[in-house]
């Protein structure tokens, strides 16, 4: 069923995070859906990745978990097969549409193995296109890697300022930013080694955020769950990664931001809805606690699909099922404790 949609940004950001509902990241750039084309022999072709969203993004009932998604600049001015305009479409459903703006990492010079985002050039005029277009919010994506002496403060402060001008931006432009510090999961580094960064990073963030006068009413995170590396030997509990995400993120994230969407980052599908209700198991928290997966929303979907035409139906089932396990995952935790 359409409900009308939320008009300020506050409402926004709100709606976002509704009980029982996360957001889709369907915003994978063009090379990189290429790679999750890739193993399943599926061409990068325009008219695949415009025929793989019209498939996610028209699944029955998909606007009951998911509360908004995400969407590539290519994906917004494609149409579906009946010639209606894709974001129109998750409109239809009751889903808000928002755009990723940045334009990807490329090397910080001078830091070996560090990243830097591109895309505040001509920010400010695309964000008023895009929202003339009907998108709400908006999101931007800065990666750290770990290792014995990485992050550096130059990464992180680097980071910080372009995550702290692009939701300047996006707020001046009235959208909702979602920030994303994204600290992968590669390594061996223990799970306590990247508690310690997401709190550095936390800091280099929040800080900034607020030396730009970014409101906190109307913005969300998009944080990596605090994770062991996926090359250390000694696993962590749902339990234990649940305990040290919430730590970091009570110590780091200010009461007023109104929610909390963790990215999968290259967890599977069951790990990361487990761990997702596993902090909603312990979480009382001043903020909402969702998801804005995109691996871990789409890969059932996409493995049934193969870009075949006669699976569009399983998929459809496979996207709103593992829509449906996240959207309790994130239930669980609003329920009134027995
Ligand atoms: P993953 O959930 O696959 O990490 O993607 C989320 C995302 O939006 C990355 O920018």
């Amino acid at each position: 069923m359409v409900t009308s949609a939320p008009t300020s940004p506050e409402l926004i950001a709100r709606a976002l995070v509704a009980p029982g509902k996360g957001i889709l990241a369907a915003d994978e750039s063009i090379p990189t859906i290429g790679k999750r084309f890739k193993p399943l022999g599926i061409p990068n072709t325009e008219e695949n990745r415009r025929a793989y969203r019209e498939l996610l993004f028209t699944t029955p009932g998909l606007g009951e978990y998911i509360s908004g998604a995400i969407l590539f600049d290519e994906t917004l001015r494609q149409m579906s097969r009946d010639a209606l305009p894709l974001p129109a479409i998750l409109e239809r459903q009751g889903i808000i549409p928002g755009i990723k703006v940045d334009h990807s990492t490329t090397d910080l010079a001078n830091f070996p193995r560090e990243k830097i985002t591109e895309g505040l050039d001509g920010l400010r005029g695309r964000l008023h296109e895009y929202r003339k277009a009907g998108m709400r919010f908006t999101k931007w994506r800065a990666v750290l890697v770990i290792g014995p002496d990485l992050p550096t403060r130059a990464c992180l402060e680097a980071n910080a300022l372009k995550l702290a001008m692009f939701a300047a931006l996006s707020q001046e432009a009235d959208l909702v930013p979602i920030v994303e510090p994204e600290i992968l999961m590669d390594g061996n580094h223990a799970i306590e080694r990247c508690a310690e960064v997401t709190s550095m990073t936390l800091d280099a963030v929040f800080t900034t955020l607020s030396e730009h006068h970014v409101h906190f009413a109307s913005m969300l995170l998009k944080p990596a769950m605090v994770l062991p590396g996926s090359e250390c030997s000694t696993p962590a509990s749902d339990e234990e990664i649940a305990a040290q995400t919430l730590h970091c993120l009570k110590r780091g994230v200010p009461p007023s931001v109104p929610g909390i969407v963790f990215l999968s980052g290259g967890q599977t599908p069951t790990q990361a809805t487990s761990r997702l209700a596993a902090i909603h198991r312990i979480g009382k928290a001043a903020w909402a606690l969702s998801f804005s997966f995109g691996r871990a929303l789409q890969e059932p979907a996409l493995n049934a699909w193969r870009g075949n035409g006669a699976n569009v139906n399983a998929a459809q089932l496979a996207l709103l099922e593992t829509a449906r396990q996240n959207g309790q995952a994130v239930q669980l935790a609003r329920a009134p404790k027995a």
